[in-house]
């Protein structure tokens, strides 16, 4: 439980709150490359500032204020150029580091008077990363952005995948460090929405139960481990775990999921997912990583979607209010890890209170080279395996048969290149219908 003073300090995301600040120290993925094949300007919320995301004719990517600092005109209505952002009301251009580099008309009237030195658009440094566009909103020196070791790998698929969800974003990061809801949230409530399905009521068998948790602190976040019924030590849930990657993400071993704050009451989910291809389809080599949005909500019902694992987390997260009321909860034995982030963050509030970087900030250039991380699954995510076996493994298989099983809603074009990927001629696609 959290007083209602800790609460929003943990919650708060604009610029000047404590969180916000803290926040504002890393790198943020905000975008996917690809998306800028066909659009040239985005418009992007972040941390409750708003912003327009462009890239300009020579290829660079630019974010800055929503707003022309001449009279204000919306610059998500404004044109990239050769070197910028051209705002559509009187052409004032904008490059990447926020300078005024053109004002057409006081160029003529006034060209000695060189107004366009004394003006600039709040601009923030973008930059490209495993087909992610990363922002950094901080002081400088801006950090590394990090170079988690899955984005050096090789024979993958990756795709990227975006949700909106209209909730804060610790309630999100919480759910990051919580093994328990995967057997509640995920697998008991999927094999009772199963059965309703079919038109039946019945009651299980309901999955493994969680016997034993322990979670701990590593240079990039925290480790959860669980043993559940039928397991022992030695398996990798024990021995290696699942990471709550600090400060706003999840990381699986095959994908990563960003809670990235929108701003204090929305957050915008962001997951990058790799599919190792089989031993037959090596080398593969993605000429380009797809991104796609998923909706959250049935159109016609308005309730939230639930069939999809993500789904099913988002249904949780908005569940809790806009912003959860942390002054009604009651913690137990298995919110230990949540209470092992709350403090961590506390402390990292310290830290740059101090003129200190919080935990997991990265500027040594030779770790970031590959920053390694626990990964249960490494062996087969690095090595992977022949088609057959692939098809049995009871996850990377069944998403090959039976599609993404993260999110609704992906697009046929991606599914189509991702099995492709797998090496499944439409013969095989055919079987699997
Ligand atoms: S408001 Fe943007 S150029 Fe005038
Ligand atoms: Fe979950």
């Amino acid at each position: 439980m959290l007083d209602t003073a800790k609460n929003r300090l943990l919650t708060e995301v604009g610029a000047g709150s404590p969180m916000g600040e803290l926040l504002r120290r890393y790198w943020l993925p905000i975008a996917a490359v690809s998306e800028f094949e066909s659009i040239s300007v985005k418009t992007v919320r972040l941390l409750g500032e708003d912003l327009t995301l462009y890239k300009d004719l020579s290829g660079t990517f630019g974010l800055v204020d929503r707003h022309c600092p001449h009279r204000r005109a919306d610059t998500s209505y404004g044109f990239v150029e050769e070197c910028g952002l051209r705002c559509n009301y009187h052409g004032w251009l904008f490059d990447e580091n926020g300078r005024c580099t053109e004002q057409p008309y006081e160029d003529v009237a006034a060209p000695q008077a060189r107004f366009k030195d004394k003006v600039r658009i709040k601009a923030y440094p973008v930059e490209a990363h495993a087909g992610l566009l990363w922002a950094y909103l901080g002081p400088e020196p801006r950090p590394l952005v990090p170079n988690w070791e899955p984005f050096t790998w090789k024979n993958g698929f990756v795709q990227i995948v975006f949700a909106e969800v209209p909730c804060n974003w610790l309630q999100c990061q919480e759910n990051s460090i919580d093994p328990v809801h995967f057997e509640w949230m995920h697998m008991n409530w999927s094999v009772r929405l199963e059965a309703a399905e079919r038109g039946g009521d019945k009651l299980g068998p309901y999955s493994p139960r969680h016997l034993k948790l322990a979670f701990e602190e590593f240079d990039y976040g925290f480790v959860y481990r669980r043993i559940r019924e039928g397991m022992n030590e030695c398996d990798p849930m024990w021995t290696v775990g699942r990471v709550c990657l600090w400060p706003n993400a999840l990381f699986t071993g095959d994908h990563f999921e960003w809670r990235v704050p929108i701003d204090d009451e929305n957050t915008l989910s962001v997951t990058w997912a790799f599919s190792r291809v089989p031993k037959e389809s090596e080398p593969y080599v993605q000429e380009r990583i797809p991104a796609w949005h998923g909706p959250v909500k049935e159109a016609e019902s308005g309730r939230w979607i639930s069939s999809h694992i993500m789904n099913q987390d988002f249904v949780a997260w908005v569940g809790q209010g806009v912003i959860a009321d942390r002054t009604q909860e009651h913690l137990g034995t298995s919110d230990a890890g949540i209470l092992m982030l709350r403090k961590r963050f506390q402390n990292d509030l310290e830290a740059i209170g101090r003129g200190e970087d919080p935990k997991a900030v990265i500027r040594d250039a030779q770790v970031n080279q590959c920053v390694g991380l626990p990964i249960a699954e490494r062996k087969l995510l690095m090595e992977g395996l022949p088609r057959e076996q692939l098809l049995k493994h009871p996850i990377h298989g069944r998403q090959i048969v039976e599609g993404y099983p993260f999110q609704l809603g992906q697009p046929k074009e991606i599914r189509e290149a991702y099995l492709a990927a797998m090496g499944m001629s439409s013969a095989v696609k055919e079987v699997l219908k």
